[in-house]
């Protein structure tokens, strides 16, 4: 069969600059460079390894023209000066010795520009922008708060309204750095004119109030952009690919970025000689979970639209941006709606893809599961990671490398921890029995699966790797100490999940109160019979019983679409429990119309969630459910659970079913169970400290590296 991906794996052209394929890695500021601008060897490899996987054009993240001014993260590259250029020069060096192009993002960060407000300078802008809302800054927890203000000082930021020679500098400023990416042996150059920052401030009537020749109608919003467009051009060559980010829409703004306005930028940019388009878009930012429109969208292939009517307008090819599949972007690719796929979150999580779609091997490629841990990091100025690729960040201080000497290893525990353990171990050598007391490999990452779609393609990958030849893995099977004695491994690792033990509340031992666990045991088959039997109606019991015989509690999909027909909750749903597992399934059912309400004791919700996600997940419980802050529950009645706030107010809120999602504690019981035995032991689940999936992910590799 011919490969689905065929058109994105297909050479491309941008330019005169040829490519070996249709993927671009996007351009990820990841605060792996030295705080004084410089590309260091974390960096490096970090590139190199995108590079060897794969994809055909690289870019770095937003490097400043005027570093240290006009920078926005702590440790974000700068091309200010001739010192930056051996560096830059050694970052192309590794991403051709692997066949990739290497190109570099110019940014002056205006307005934005942190460190220039730490240390004391004044934020280059177009006109005074209007105040901005800051609802995000509530979901934050007191350390998010201090990390997130620690970059910015104690004084508040001074405003530099540019004039004519303080625009005729930023121009200067671009055209110096273009001149030493190229002596740098960068293969082209992107100018950053979207997210907000000094171009798209100009370009955006939100933002750019101005009445002169730089405000006004678009040519004027335009001015500054397509005069250092044609200003690098003739400093680096015709022959020399230039192309611009731009925003398809400023959403959520007033007056913001329209389309018909980028698609006008982006006519007046070919004019002006840019050599390619590249499509993003972004959003004003308030309660925060407007940044998961943009310019980070949850919805896959957000932009495509915008990129298909750019394309359209313009004759030089377009790259999209914004979550899209490799499918999607094959299926544009071929229909004429985009050119280049730029791909970022992907990327993190597996530096592979290119490779693995080229081999007709997607069921391997690591999936992103959209949990916003990588930019959440940048926001509150850390280095980037990745919850579900352990070694994003640390290619040049970790490798899975070939045991010395192949061993038997007893996995227990069939969630994501135990999995990633033994794929790695698999990996290196070492021969794996995966063992799991259920019917079906997941563990809460089933579960999670469901709240969360984007989770279950993690536990299908996952699970894809377990065909291994190195692998065994048994259901159905309790590693008791004498089923682990005769098995005789050379190392354990133990990766049980969680034990969620029902708080102390009066009336939590009813029929319509579910803990989390019971409720994953019955939907993922874990026991579930004794949880039917305790907990539901016969009527519900013959409906589970007929969804189980029809098949599709076998099938992630299937048992989605069935919990949405069918589910043991009542209309109106209490959820104990504002963490990540009460946020999350509140998400779910409201999506299945329950009514919701959250309770929380303390007061900030949803903390295990990285910021970015927290603002979203925050933003839809409180849209579409309740979610009640320093609630302290007293008892769950049959029709309503009673609560007092943090004044000692009293509250009932009707109530046919309750969720507890609280409780969740570390469960070592089975682990010291099999201390004794003499085999060296490995405690790496849940059962060891609550994790969630970066931990489970994290902690998983890092066993299968250690065995
Ligand atoms: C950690 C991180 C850092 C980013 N930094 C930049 C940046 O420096 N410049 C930029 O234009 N976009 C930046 N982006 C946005 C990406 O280039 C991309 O447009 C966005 O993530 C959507 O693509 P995706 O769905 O493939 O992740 C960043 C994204 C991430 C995840």
């Amino acid at each position: 069969m011919a490969n689905p991906y065929t058109a994105l794996l297909a050479p491309g052209r941008i330019g005169k600059l040829e490519l070996r394929n249709r993927i671009v890695m996007a351009p990820m500021g990841s605060s792996f460079g030295g705080h004084d601008g410089k590309v260091t060897e974390r960096l490096l490899a970090y590139y190199e390894a995108r590079a060897k996987g794969g994809a055909g054009l690289l870019t770095t993240g937003v490097c400043a023209i005027a570093f240290p001014a006009g920078t926005s993260e702590p440790h974000q590259l700068g091309i200010s000066g001739d010192e930056f250029i051996p560096g830059l020069a050694q970052l192309v060096e590794r991403a051709h010795r692997h066949g990739a192009k290497m190109a570099i993002q110019l940014v002056h960060h205006g307005k934005v520009a942190a460190r220039d407000i730490a240390e004391g300078r004044e934020l280059w802008v177009p006109s005074v922008p209007p105040p901005g809302k800051a609802g995000f800054v509530a979901t934050l927890s007191h350390e998010e708060m201090a990390t997130f203000v620690s970059n910015l000082g104690s004084t508040p930021p001074r405003y530099r309204v540019m004039d004519a020679a303080d625009i005729a500098q930023m121009t200067a400023w671009f055209v110096a750095a273009a001149a030493r990416a190229k002596r740098a042996g960068f293969d082209g150059i992107e100018l950053h004119a979207a997210h907000n920052y000094i171009f798209a401030g100009f370009l955006s009537p939100h933002y750019n109030q101005r009445t002169d020749a730089w405000g006004g109608p678009l040519e004027n919003r335009a001015r500054l952009l397509l005069d250092t467009i044609r200003a690098v051009k003739a400093e680096v060559g015709a022959d020399f690919p230039v192309w611009l980010r731009l925003d398809g829409r400023e959403l959520h703004t007033e007056h913001g970025i329209t389309l018909e306005d980028a698609v006008a930028t982006a006519r007046l940019a070919e004019q002006a000689g840019v050599d390619a388009v590249h499509v993003s878009a972004y959003a004003s930012i308030d309660t925060g979970g407007e940044f998961s429109d943009a310019p980070l969208p949850q919805q896959p292939g957000a932009y495509i639209p915008f990129a298909a009517a750019v394309r359209k307008a313009i004759s030089v090819p377009v790259i999209v941006a914004g979550r899209v599949e490799p499918e999607a972007g094959a299926q544009g690719i071929a229909a004429g709606d985009f050119d280049f796929v730029a791909m970022a979150r992907k990327l993190l999580a597996d530096p592979e893809l290119p490779n693995k779609l080229a081999a007709g091997r997607p069921q391997d490629v690591r999936p992103c599961v959209y949990c916003y841990v990588c930019v959440s990091q940048i926001f509150l100025n850390k280095s980037v990671k990745c919850a579900v690729n352990a070694l994003t960040g640390h290619e040049h201080d970790t490798r899975i490398e070939p045991a010395a000497t192949p061993r038997r290893i007893l996995v227990i525990g069939g969630g994501p921890a135990g999995m990633e353990a033994a794929r790695v171990a698999a990996e290196r050598g070492h021969r794996v029995t995966l063992v799991e007391r259920s019917n079906r490999l997941g563990g809460t990452l089933f579960f999670a699966g469901l709240a969360y779609p984007e989770n279950g393609r993690l536990l299908d990958y996952l699970v894809a790797q377990m065909q291994h030849p190195n692998i065994e893995v048994k259901l159905d099977t309790t590693a008791t100490r004498e089923w682990v004695t005769a098995l005789a491994p050379d190392r354990i690792i133990v990766a049980t999940g969680a034990r969620r033990a029902a708080p102390a509340i009066p009336g939590a031992d009813q029929r319509h109160v579910w803990s989390g666990d019971e409720l994953r045991r019955l939907l993922t088959g874990d026991r579930a019979g004794e949880i039917a039997h305790a907990k539901l109606s016969l009527a519900e019991r013959a409906l589970f019983k007929a969804g189980g015989m029809l098949g599709v509690v076998d099938s992630r999909q299937a048992l989605q679409r069935m919990s949405k027909l069918w589910m043991p909750l009542g209309k109106r749903v209490v959820i104990i429990g504002g963490g990540l597992v009460g946020l999350e399934l509140a998400e779910f059912l409201l999506a299945r119309e329950r009514e919701v309400t959250v309770l929380e004791a303390s007061d900030r919700a949803g903390r295990e969630l990285s910021v970015v996600r927290r603002w979203r997940v925050l933003d839809g419980v409180r849209e579409h459910g309740k979610l009640e802050l320093q609630a302290t529950v007293d008892a769950i009645g049959k029709q309503a659970v009673d609560w007092h706030d943090a004044k000692g107010v009293a509250h009932a809120t009707p109530a046919d079913s309750v969720v507890l999602a609280v409780g969740a504690e570390p469960d070592n019981r089975l682990a010291q169970s099999l201390a004794d035995l003499g085999i060296p032991l490995d405690e790496i689940g849940d059962g060891a400290s609550l994790g969630y999936i970066e931990g489970a992910m994290h902690r998983g590799n890092r066993a299968g590296r250690m065995a």
